[in-house]
């Protein structure tokens, strides 16, 4: 007798267990999805909505429904790319074979990379300078003043390069790459006007 109520006992203990951990889960996917939502809202506004859209979308968890999170993040996004096809391109430069045309055009494409990788930076350090509403007008002025600036180094980059003589296969790989930068950051530059509008 004592044993079967012991089992009714731990049944129902589990079932107890079982019925809050399924809530628990439903809760957070209800939470996962509201996020994910969220972004795509947000992405839909921009220029470039589905790459905004995946590019930003990992990040749903650190965003949750914060637009200032949502603009951080696709600063960040941004300034990873920028980085890593800069270096791509440094490591092409040195390539056995280019000529001194196309290496040209590769440096100076990868000096405006370098001072748009310098604005994006700027840029994530000021977004973090924000104290409340005193500076913030002032602040965000500046983030979109950075983020234009980083836009049209980027295109200056890509417009030199659809000039330059360099062979068919390469240049299509590296204005690609460049015009993928310049996209994360006219979107990025939606995102922080958006933010900026938010408190106006
Ligand atoms: C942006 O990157 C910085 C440095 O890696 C990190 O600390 C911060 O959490 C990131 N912000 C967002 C919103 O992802």
């Amino acid at each position: 007798m004592e044993r079967s109520s012991a089992l009714a006992n731990l049944a129902t203990t589990l079932l107890f267990c079982l019925a809050i951990c399924s809530c628990a889960i439903s809760i957070s996917s209800a939470q996962a999805s509201t996020n994910t939502e969220f972004i795509r809202t947000s992405c839909s506004k921009t220029t470039y909505p589905r790459l905004c859209y995946t590019s930003l979308s990992s990040h749903a968890t650190l965003v949750q429904t914060s637009p200032k999170l949502l603009a951080g993040a696709a600063l960040n996004v941004t300034l990873d790319k920028a980085r890593s096809t800069s270096t791509m391109m440094v490591r092409l430069s040195r390539a056995q074979g280019m000529k001194s045309r196309e290496v040209g055009a590769m440096r100076d494409c990868v000096e405006e990379l370098s001072s748009s990788v310098d604005e994006l930076r700027r840029s994530i350090g000021e977004m973090g300078e924000i104290k409340g509403s005193s500076n913030f007008g002032l602040i965000m002025n500046d983030v979109q003043t950075w983020v234009s600036a980083a836009l049209t180094d980027e295109n200056t980059c890509s417009d030199g390069f659809s000039g330059s003589m360099m062979n068919g296969n390469m240049k299509t790989v590296v204005r690609n790459e460049i015009l993928t930068i310049a996209h994360l950051t006219s979107n990025a530059l939606a995102l922080i006007n958006r933010y900026a509008s938010l408190h106006g």
